[in-house]
């Protein structure tokens, strides 16, 4: 009887265990786990992530963040008809340095496996290429000037720039004909890494709560 109740305790861990992991919050099985692809040399980091050796953009500056994956150079169709440069972020720039990263596998001109001074061949394809054309999708970079006057139709950011619960969404820094200026990018609604909400967001959307974190409707 003793070792039966001992069984029922293990039995009992093993299922806090469970449920445990099933609000996790690393990358592990999640879209940017790329290890099982057979082009990512079985790592989840490296296609990103170098520990030597990173990436210098088109100024020769350091990329930042150990970066490994090479940049993508297109010209961007934006939000409101107007056309714009990759980068670097000298003023001329379709969007923050973080939206560029996610750009150099999401716009399609860049294969996933180009990365470590490597030349790929893959290219991501269907929804998950937002492709050069954005004016289709959400308004990024200088077409998402983030409002610094309070209004009825916006929701006041904090003095860290951020938004939504906890401030989980942070406005990305972007400079903008000579001035430092606060945008909507790519890493404000999502994570590259995982945070435990669906598409990669920072929180979850149900009922809209993302949208309205920002937009007051
Ligand atoms: C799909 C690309 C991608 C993959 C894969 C990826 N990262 Fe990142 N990582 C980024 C980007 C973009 C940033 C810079 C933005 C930021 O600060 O989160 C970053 C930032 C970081 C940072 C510095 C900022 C922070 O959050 O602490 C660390 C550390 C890091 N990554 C570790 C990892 C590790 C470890 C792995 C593998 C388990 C990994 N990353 C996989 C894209 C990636
Ligand atoms: C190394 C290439 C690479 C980089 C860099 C990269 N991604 Fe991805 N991303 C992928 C691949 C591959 C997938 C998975 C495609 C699939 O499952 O078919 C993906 C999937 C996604 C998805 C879909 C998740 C889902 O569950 O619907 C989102 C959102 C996403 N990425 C956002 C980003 C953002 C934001 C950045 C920049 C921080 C970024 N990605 C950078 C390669 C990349
Ligand atoms: C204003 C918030 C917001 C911004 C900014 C944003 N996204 Fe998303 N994204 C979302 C939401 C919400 C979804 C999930 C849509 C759904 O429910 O189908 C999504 C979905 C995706 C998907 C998955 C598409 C699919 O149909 O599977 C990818 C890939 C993606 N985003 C990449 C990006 C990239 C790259 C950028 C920067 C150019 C970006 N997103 C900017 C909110 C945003
Ligand atoms: C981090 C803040 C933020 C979040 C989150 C956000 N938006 Fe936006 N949204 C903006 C900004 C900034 C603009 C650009 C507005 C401008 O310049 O007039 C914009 C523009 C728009 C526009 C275009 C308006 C126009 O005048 O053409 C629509 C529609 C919209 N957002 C819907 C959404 C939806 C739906 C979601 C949720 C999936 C969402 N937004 C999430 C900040 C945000």
């Amino acid at each position: 009887m003793k070792r039966w109740n001992l069984f029922a305790v293990i039995g009992a861990v093993a299922a806090l265990t469970t449920s445990t992991a099933s609000g996790q919050t690393t990358m592990v099985g999640e879209a940017h786990d790329f290890s099982g692809s057979g082009w990512s040399g079985g790592e989840i980091c490296k296609p990103c992530h170098t520990p030597h050796h990173a990436l210098t953009d088109e100024s020769g500056a350091q990329v930042g963040w150990l970066w490994n994956h090479e940049l993508t150079t297109s010209t961007y169709t934006m939000y409101d008809g107007s056309t714009a440069d990759a980068g670097p972020d000298d003023g001329d720039a379709a969007f923050d340095k973080l939206s560029r990263l996610c750009m150099g596998c999401h716009d399609g001109t860049v294969a996933v496996d180009s990365f470590g001074g490597q030349t790929g061949s893959i290219f991501l394809t269907g929804d998950k290429n937002l492709e050069t054309d954005l004016s289709d999708d959400h308004p990024v970079g200088f077409t998402a000037v983030y409002p610094t006057v309070a209004s009825s139709k916006w929701q006041p950011a904090d003095a860290s720039h951020k938004l939504g619960p906890g401030g989980a969404l942070k406005l990305r820094e972007m400079n903008i004909g000579g001035t430092q200026t606060y945008v909507v990018g790519c890493m404000t609604c999502h994570t590259p890494h995982y945070k435990g909400f669906d598409h990669q967001l920072r929180m979850s959307n149900a009922s809209s709560a993302l949208c309205l974190s920002c937009h007051v409707k």
